[in-house]
């Protein structure tokens, strides 16, 4: 069964009827201790369901991704005797949709849940899309199910108050799937300012509502990730290299950020083996560069990025490293491996558009 998406900015009311529709007597209202601050004041007023859920708040960040806060929801289900017949509510950016799709596809075997993102990176991935987790043993996501929400709620009425590194976060992985879809959808993102002062939430609903519809459809065909989901690692296996390196060497970069770099050398590799083309390249770049900087690596850190790529979970065997690359847009070919000379060659053409060489 697919997961619902309900596109509106009207959420409070959106989620009383969904709750009416599953005719579920009993709710409960994962937060965080962000949302709860921020979000929840708003949608107490704005529907009768949060205001009588049973309230239960986790702290926020990465960090507590884990089995404790994991065990602790489960605890207060259970206290508060919740069945399989309840609704669980997560309100929250990626990090609470992934903990509480979990805590819900397991207790008692499957309760229900309803998603409401409140950051953009969340309501354009994490809330879409089945894949749920928590941190283990220091790694990323390595206890988790597919398993997909009733639905998910998605707005923009809760951005007005982000960080701008959040919004742009969330942005690049709107340009992922612009990138995954066609040149149309790309172009009206790169004309769109997601940059405040300029930055206006209700215009980006329907590009929000278009690029979801991207991920919603490639996960239809393929939930697990067996084959075509794999699309969606476009700029994942380079980016993901980048994060790690930020957090051994230098600051912390948000997620998305070093998607957009890893974006960015992807098609590089992109346009050297598949012939992707190099305006659009050149475009891209641009636009990435005027928004996100560059990360700056030198060549003395590629064994490190490389070695950070062969270690990625979604490749198969340390000898190889896998990317999703584009024949154009529109076009991923998934599973393409490419050698250390390739990858360093790309490296090397990412610093040049980056002005980093
Ligand atoms: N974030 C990529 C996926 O959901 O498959």
């Amino acid at each position: 069964m697919n997961q619902k998406l309900i596109f509106t900015n009207l959420v409070g009311g959106a989620i009383d009827a969904l709750v009416d529709e599953l005719g579920a007597k009993d709710v409960f209202v994962l937060t965080d201790t962000n949302t709860s601050q921020f979000v929840m004041p708003l949608l107490v007023n704005d529907s009768a369901v949060v205001a009588k859920g049973r309230r239960i708040t986790i702290p926020s960040g990465d960090i507590n991704k884990n089995l404790e806060q994991l065990a602790y929801v489960w605890k207060q289900l259970s206290v508060s005797e919740a069945t399989r017949s309840s609704v669980l509510i997560n309100v929250g950016g990626g990090m609470l949709t992934d903990l509480g799709g979990f805590a819900a596809a397991a207790f008692k075997r499957g309760m229900r849940c309803i998603n409401v993102p409140t950051t953009l990176l969340g309501a354009v991935d994490a809330s879409v899309g089945g894949k749920t987790a928590v941190n283990f043993n220091g790694l990323k996501n390595q206890i988790g199910v597919f398993s997909e929400a009733e639905a998910s709620i998605i707005s923009t009425v809760f951005f007005n108050t982000l960080p701008q590194q959040q919004i742009l976060s969330g942005y690049a992985e709107m340009l992922k799937h612009a990138l995954l879809e066609d040149e149309a959808t790309l172009g009206r993102l790169l004309d769109y300012n997601p940059v405040y002062p300029e930055f206006d939430s209700e215009a980006l609903l329907p590009l929000l509502r278009a690029s979801v519809l991207v991920k919603q459809r490639i996960v239809e065909e393929d939930l697990t990730e067996k084959g075509l989901r794999k699309a969606l690692n476009l700029g994942h296996t380079i980016g993901h290299a980048f994060e790690s390196f930020s957090f051994a060497h230098l600051s912390p970069v948000p997620h998305g950020y070093a998607v957009a770099w890893g974006m960015v050398a992807e098609l590089v590799l992109s346009h050297m083996k598949l012939g992707f083309p190099s305006e659009i390249l050149h475009k891209i770049a641009a636009y990435v560069l005027e928004n996100y900087g560059a990360m700056a690596v030198e060549c003395k850190d590629y064994p490190e990025l490389l070695k950070a790529m062969r270690q990625d979970k979604k490749n198969d065997s340390p000898e190889s490293i896998n990317f999703t690359l584009l024949e154009e847009v529109g076009r991923p070919m998934i599973n393409c491996s490419a050698t250390k000379d390739e990858i360093e060659a790309a490296l090397d053409i990412y610093r040049d558009l980056m002005h980093l060489a």
